[in-house]
Order: C-alpha cells, then sequence, then structure tokens
C-alpha cells in the first residue's frame, strides 16, 4: 500500500483518536474552521434574461488560513462572501462553512451555524443604532443566552475605545465604531472571520490602524480570516489572494 501524506494522516488520527469508532472516516469531509466550495455559482433572475453573477467557483481554505479575495468593482466578491458566510445560497454547487454541508440548509440550520462559528466585519460597521459601544459587542453572546457584558468590556478596551463602552455608534467616529465592529466580531470567538473591504470607508491611516488591529486580535491565528478587499497591501499580509474576475476565480 502506497503511503501518501493523507493515508499517514489517517493513520495518525487513527492513533490520535482511538475512541472515535471512525475516525476521520471520510478523508474528503472538510475539517472545522475550514472553507469549501464545489462548482457553486449564483444566478439571478432580472427583467430582460437571467445574470450570472458568479460561476464554477472552486475553492478550498484550511483552518487557520488568511484569505484575501481581491478583483474590480463587480466582479462578485461580495457575493462570494455572502455564499462563503451562509447569508445567501448559491443557485448551484456546493458550500461547506466549518465543516458543514450548507447549500442545501434552511435559513434556520445557516443561521445557527454562522452564530456558533462565524463572525463578521462590514464596511459600513453594521452596529445597532440604537445602542451602546458595550451593548453592541456584548450582542453576540447575548443572543445564545450567555451574559456577554464582561467580555464586550475587555474586548473594547483592547481595541481601545475603553473609554467609550456608553457612546452610540453616531457619536463615534468612522475608525471608532469599525473598532466596535471588529471587537463584536471577534467576541463569540469565531473559528471563521469574513471581512468585506474593512478599511474601505475610511481614510489611509485610520484604515491602517484597523487593518492591523484585525490582524492583531487574531494573532493567534485561532480563525480563519476571508478579506474582501481592493488594498494591495491588505491582501498582501494574507497567506493568499484569491482573484475574481466576472464571476470566476483566476487560476
Ligand atoms: N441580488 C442581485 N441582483 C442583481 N444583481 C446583483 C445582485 N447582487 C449582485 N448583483 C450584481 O452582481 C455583480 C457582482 O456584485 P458584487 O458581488 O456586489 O461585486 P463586488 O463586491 O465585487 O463589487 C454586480 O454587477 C452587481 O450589480
Ligand atoms: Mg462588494
Amino acid at each position: 500500500m502506497e503511503h501518501t501524506p493523507s493515508t499517514h494522516a489517517r493513520h495518525l488520527a487513527a492513533i490520535d483518536a482511538p475512541s472515535d469508532p471512525k475516525p476521520n472516516a471520510d478523508a474528503s469531509t472538510p475539517q472545522r474552521g475550514s472553507l469549501r466550495t464545489r462548482g457553486v455559482g449564483k444566478t439571478v433572475p432580472l427583467p430582460d434574461a437571467p445574470l450570472t453573477i458568479l460561476d464554477g467557483i472552486d475553492l478550498d481554505i484550511a483552518p487557520g488560513e488568511r484569505v484575501a479575495i481581491v478583483g474590480a468593482s463587480g466582479s462578485g466578491k461580495t457575493t462570494l462572501l455572502s455564499l462563503l458566510a451562509g447569508l445567501d445560497l448559491p443557485s448551484r454547487g456546493e458550500v461547506w462553512l466549518d465543516g458543514t454541508p450548507i447549500h442545501a440548509a434552511s435559513e434556520d440550520a445557516r443561521a445557527a451555524v454562522r452564530a456558533e462559528a462565524v463572525g463578521f466585519v462590514f464596511q459600513n460597521f453594521q452596529l445597532m443604532p440604537a445602542m451602546s459601544a458595550l451593548d453592541n459587542v456584548a450582542l453576540p453572546l447575548e443572543l445564545r443566552g450567555k451574559s456577554g457584558s464582561d467580555a464586550a468590556r475587555d474586548l473594547l478596551q483592547r481595541v481601545g475605545l475603553g473609554e467609550r463602552l456608553h457612546h452610540l455608534p453616531r457619536q463615534l467616529s468612522g475608525g471608532e465604531q469599525q473598532r466596535v465592529a471588529i471587537a463584536r466580531a471577534f467576541v463569540a470567538r469565531p473559528c471563521i472571520l469574513f471581512a468585506d473591504e474593512p478599511t474601505g470607508n475610511l481614510d489611509r491611516r485610520t484604515g491602517l490602524a484597523i487593518e492591523d488591529l484585525l490582524f492583531d486580535m487574531d494573532a493567534a491565528r485561532a480563525a480563519t480570516v476571508v478579506i474582501v478587499t481592493h488594498d494591495e497591501r491588505l491582501a498582501a499580509r494574507c497567506d493568499r489572494q484569491l482573484r475574481l474576475d466576472a464571476g470566476r476565480l483566476l487560476p
């Protein structure tokens, strides 16, 4: 029998997990923290003719990897991120999020995977306008029936907003709002973090500080990070760049 790296890994897995009756039974099952797509496409109906936004997307992102998605405006980056994160369903193909097939999952099932595994940072911050910084950051934990205020206070301290706990989003600058959003994204210890142009609405200097913060918050690389960005410098700080062109991944 030929001992390829993967059969070797299977043997190690069997040794490491003797109590598991079927250790890694299907070696092709994606791992926790990973992302996988196979043949993913998105087509939307428009009045004249259907519009294909994405097509033939095959990708694998390993746990702990940092990947940038780059490409011109309109190339399909946000659509791809929405599919990877289970916010939207593909028209065809498979999406595996954190080891779970979500292409056929109900909205509730996808929401459960997102709540369990995923953090988001958006270009427009998307904080709850009527809630304080502290309550915004605590929200992901509160939604799971946990008390979030201690963890939220700690994280706001870490992002440099320990003195702004009770400010509303509109009382904060764009850079400060994005700091709150980053604290919120990390508060529930996600294993996958998605960021869509996280520095896109910030001036250069503020954007650089936010970029540093994003990476510093996950210095231990506990999370897989997928960042959509126009910023070549931010893209270059990732392990790998995926380039979209008119809805297709360039080789
Ligand atoms: N729900 C939709 N209905 C119609 N067109 C859409 C929809 N979502 C996205 N598009 C179009 O698909 C293309 C890709 O959009 P998007 O994923 O937002 O690109 P990017 O993030 O790279 O700028 C754009 O031309 C956009 O107008
Ligand atoms: Mg976009």
